[in-house]
């Protein structure tokens, strides 16, 4: 009887302690934030429509600055500004400016994008 259970035990193991890891992967996002896949149409467009287009259309292009088209925002990846402005990263302008930085999430699928090329895809 005792072995019977030791040897349950032994085999419920290994199941807990991938629940715990799972769990924890959960908590720390690793799970809900998949960045594979990303591309320019289905996520990186809509996101910069959403969160920038009202100053960096190409009717207010506020700082001189257009992000509308393929072209103009892959201007500002090949100099970096797009990932240092939504990273905060010292010595850029943080944007979205006047606003709340864009969820982790989101900016990690803007660098998985730009890590694979930036193809207009
Ligand atoms: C409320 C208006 C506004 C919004 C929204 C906004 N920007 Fe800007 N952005 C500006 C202005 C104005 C500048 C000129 C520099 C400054 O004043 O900080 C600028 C500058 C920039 C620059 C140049 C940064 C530098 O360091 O020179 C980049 C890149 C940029 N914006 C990207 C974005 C992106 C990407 C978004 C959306 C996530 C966004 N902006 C949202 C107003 C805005």
């Amino acid at each position: 009887m005792i072995m019977k259970k030791s040897a349950l035990f032994a085999l419920l193991l290994p199941l807990l302690a991938g629940c715990y890891y799972d769990s924890e992967e959960f908590l720390y996002g690793t799970v809900e934030c998949m960045t594979e896949g990303t591309t320019y149409s289905t996520d990186v467009l809509p996101l910069i429509v959403a969160n920038c287009y009202q100053c960096h259309d190409a009717a207010n292009n506020f700082g001189g600055i257009t992000l509308e088209g393929y072209d103009q925002l892959r201007t500002y990846v090949d100099n970096g500004e797009l990932l240092g402005a939504i990273r905060h990263t010292p010595g850029f302008s943080p944007m979205p400016k006047n606003a709340p930085q864009l969820v982790e999430c989101n900016i990690e699928k803007i660098a998985a994008w730009i890590a694979a090329g930036a193809p207009n895809d």
